[in-house]
Parts: structure tokens; C-alpha cells; sequence
């Protein structure tokens, strides 16, 4: 099959995804081509036989500017698949995937399975490294798992009911917030005027002035200039309690049970044992 994934990312996770995704597939003889979804990205028109749309989850929703992306792809018959990333395995993320099926329904489009992979939080808190490195361990088993689901054409969608979708609806912060809220961010004492913020910013909501970034209204709070700022300068406004700085090293020793954050520890042992069969197969190397 020829397959083209369509991907938003902020801080690179649910690209890391996308590409682990991508990898999986070509190793099943697809060919694969990933595309990126930023401000300027149009769709350039395909002749794959699946989609991929990929997304990080914004407050139990996908992403504004990733929904309007949907809306203006053409309408179309084919079969797609979600991927979302998640900083945690909570229920109430699979609710993002519900307005996205609806505009590609709508558009004619066949969804045909929904993948949710946890990776470690952009904002919030920061994950230590290990969990980080057991996260990616559990991702690399999902996406193997979803290429071959994806291959053999299996359905599995998300079973999302009223309650979650009322909650997601109402919890929609990113969408109705971060417009005004984008806006007061601002570079502090630690900036040294590098503009690496600019070329980080998906939506291109950035430019410096006098030395300065400064920030227009159209952020979808993705945490990228936060997130990748080589000085910790940025300052997100009400948000910068929750502010995350610097790259996760997915390559050490994942958390032992013992290990994993207090945090919703026992969502998160939950999600990771869910792949425990597969990760023995994993080790034994049939999956290498
Ligand atoms: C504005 C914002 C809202 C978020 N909301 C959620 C959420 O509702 N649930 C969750 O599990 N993770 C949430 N996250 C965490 C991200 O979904 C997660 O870190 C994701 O992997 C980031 O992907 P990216 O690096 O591709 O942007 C949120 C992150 C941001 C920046
Ligand atoms: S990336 Fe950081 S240091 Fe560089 S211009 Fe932006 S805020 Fe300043
Ligand atoms: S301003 Fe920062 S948080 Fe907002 S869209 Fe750009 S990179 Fe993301």
C-alpha cells in the first residue's frame, strides 16, 4: 500500500511517533511518505491508498489548527487512521478523536482505527528520563502492533461515550485560551535574542523585534518555543507554572514499576502492562 502520514507536532513527540509509525510500515513493504502540518502546509492532494493524521492531545481535544487543517483537506473515500500522542493514558484523550472522525466522515473518508501512544509530558510536569525511555519502549511495541493492524485493514476505533464527550467539550481550553493567552507571552532576562523560538513555532506566531520575540495570536499553546528554548527564557503567561524546558532522553533505562511518577501511577502501570505479551516477544528478539 502507499501510505501518507500527515503530522502535527509541538515538541517532536507525536513526530517521534509518526516516524516509529512510518518505520513499522515500510518494513511491511508500504511505502510511506510523512508530510508535516504546520501554519503554511497545504495539503498537496494524494494518491495513497490510507491516510495517517497524527496529533498531540491539547486538553482532551485535538489540536485547533490540526482540525482546521482536516476541514480544508478535500473530500475524498479512502480509508485513514488517527494517531495521537498523549502525556497520559487517561480515557478521556480517546474523546480528541471525536470531532476529527466526524470532519472526515462528513468529507466521505472510511476511519478505520484510532492509536493512542503516551509520551512524556510537554507541559505540566516534566517525566524523568526513565519513564521517558519505557514510554518509547511501549510505543515502539503499539506502532509494530498498528502497522500490522493497519496492513491487515482491522478496524479498531475508540469507544467514546456522552459523558467524555460532554467533558472534553467543556475542558476545549486550548482552542477558546490560547489565542488571547499566546499573546502574553514573553521572552525573560534569560533570552539572548537567539530566535530559535521563531523556527520552532509551527504556526508561525513568532518574530523578533529589538532583539525580542514577540508573539501574534494565533498559538495553539504546543509548548514549542517553551519547550525548545535553549535558555529557558520563555515565559508562558499563566501557563509558566506548568512550563517544561529542554528534550527528553528516550534512550536510558525505562522506569521499573517501582519507577513510574506518582503521578496517575496506576493509569500509567495499567497502559504499559497492557503490552506486556508483546514485550516478551519483543526481548526474545522475533521483534527486533
Ligand atoms: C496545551 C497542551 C494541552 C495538553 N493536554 C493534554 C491532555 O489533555 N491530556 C494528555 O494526556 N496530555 C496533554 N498534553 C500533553 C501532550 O499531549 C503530550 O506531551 C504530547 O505527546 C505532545 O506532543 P508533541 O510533542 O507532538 O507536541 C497537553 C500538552 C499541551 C501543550
Ligand atoms: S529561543 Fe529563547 S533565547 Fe532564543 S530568542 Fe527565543 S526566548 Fe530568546
Ligand atoms: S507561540 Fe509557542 S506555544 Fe504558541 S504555537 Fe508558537 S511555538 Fe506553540
Amino acid at each position: 500500500m502507499k501510505i501518507d502520514i500527515f503530522t502535527f507536532t509541538g515538541t517532536g513527540n507525536t513526530l517521534r511517533a509518526s516516524e516509529l509509525l512510518g518505520e513499522e510500515l515500510y518494513q511491511l513493504g508500504h511505502e510511506v511518505s510523512l508530510h508535516s502540518v504546520k501554519a503554511d502546509f497545504v495539503f498537496p492532494g494524494s494518491d495513497a491508498d490510507l491516510l495517517v493524521f497524527a496529533y498531540p492531545v491539547h486538553a482532551f481535544n485535538a489540536p485547533k489548527n490540526f482540525l482546521k487543517f482536516l476541514k480544508k483537506i478535500p473530500k475524498g473515500e479512502l480509508p485513514v487512521c488517527l494517531l495521537r500522542t498523549s502525556g497520559e493514558p487517561l480515557k478521556l484523550n480517546d474523546a480528541s478523536g471525536i470531532t476529527p472522525r466526524r470532519i472526515l466522515k462528513k468529507k466521505g473518508y472510511f476511519v478505520q482505527a484510532e492509536y493512542s501512544v503516551v509520551m512524556p509530558y510537554n507541559i505540566i510536569f516534566r517525566h524523568s528520563d526513565g519513564m521517558a525511555a519505557r514510554m518509547w519502549l511501549d510505543a515502539k511495541i503499539r506502532m509494530k502492533k498498528a502497522a500490522s493492524e493497519i496492513t491487515e485493514k482491522t478496524v479498531t476505533l475508540c469507544k467514546v461515550g456522552l459523558f467524555r464527550r460532554f467533558v472534553s467539550f467543556v475542558l476545549r481550553i486550548e482552542h477558546v485560551a490560547m489565542p488571547v493567552l499566546g499573546r502574553t507571552f514573553h521572552a525573560g532576562k534569560n533570552c539572548i535574542g537567539c530566535g530559535a523560538c521563531v523556527k520552532l513555532c509551527p504556526q508561525n506566531n513568532i518574530r523578533m523585534e529589538n532583539g525580542k520575540p514577540k508573539f501574534g495570536g494565533s498559538c495553539v499553546g504546543c509548548m514549542a518555543c517553551a519547550f525548545g528554548c535553549p535558555h529557558d527564557a520563555m515565559k508562558i503567561s499563566l501557563l509558566n507554572g506548568w512550563r517544561v524546558n529542554g528534550k527528553y532522553d528516550f534512550s536510558g533505562i525505562p522506569a521499573t514499576d517501582e519507577e513510574v511518577c506518582s503521578y496517575c501511577k496506576k493509569s500509567y502501570l495499567r497502559y504499559f502492562h497492557e503490552t506486556e505479551a508483546e514485550k516478551e516477544a519483543f526481548f526474545l528478539g522475533s521483534n527486533p
